[in-house]
């Protein structure tokens, strides 16, 4: 599948058939692909809960108001950010380059992060935007389907996944197989609308 149809094909899946399990190396496959996606400074501030087991996923339906995509689907990922993630160690983001880039990027990260907490918080909830749109298009070329949600009680999910205290939850995209297709597009709004040439 080219990226063009994956785009085009990929669909908020509500009803997902409960029958098919991914193999733990699709879902291997799907994270080795997650993990290439771009961060600021390369500070893969992600952090990815990987849900397959049953009792786990049920809790999450629950926490998810009932939804049924995350008890049906294969798998759930939780996307969460590190908040400190930008003084982890963080030469180890550039190990492949000279130690003076390791050294500018660490003094960049600290200014960015060190005393804004607002710019940890925006900068996890864009990494995993970024990551959760790479899982949607692999499972699309891995014949596979999804659902990106927010619809969560935040404190009862962080509750299941043992959420640490430094991190967030950005979402969660739950992947299997489609039981049903997607409803018609909602309906997407005029590129007059939402598309400026060279300002507003
Ligand atoms: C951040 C985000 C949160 C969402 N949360 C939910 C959700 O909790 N439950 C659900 O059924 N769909 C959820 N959706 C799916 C959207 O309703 C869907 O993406 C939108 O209607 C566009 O449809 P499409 O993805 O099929 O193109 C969410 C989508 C995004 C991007």
């Amino acid at each position: 599948m080219d990226t063009f149809e994956a785009v085009k094909t990929r669909r908020a899946i509500k009803k997902f058939d409960s029958s098919y399990k991914m193999s733990s190396d699709d879902v291997k496959s799907l994270m080795e692909l997650a993990i290439l996606s771009p961060t600021s400074y390369n500070q893969q501030n992600w952090r990815f809960v990987t849900v397959t087991e049953q009792s786990v996923k049920d809790k999450i339906s629950k926490a998810a108001r009932d939804q049924p995509q995350p008890k049906d689907g294969s798998l759930v990922v939780v996307l969460c950010g590190n908040l400190n993630a930008w003084k982890d160690n963080p030469k180890r983001y550039w190990k492949n380059h000279p130690i003076e880039k390791q050294e500018l990027v660490q003094n960049s990260l600290s200014r960015k992060y060190a005393e804004s907490p607002q710019n940890r918080r925006d900068e996890a909830i864009r990494s995993c935007g970024f990551a959760a749109q790479t899982i949607m298009l692999a499972a699309k070329q891995m014949g596979l389907d999804s659902c990106p949600m927010v619809g969560f009680e935040y404190d009862e999910l962080a509750k299941v996944i043992n959420l640490p205290e430094d991190h967030l939850i950005s979402m969660m995209v739950v992947v299997g197989k489609a039981a049903e297709p997607a409803a018609q597009r909602g309906g997407q709004l005029s590129l007059d609308e939402v598309v400026f040439e060279n300002h507003f």
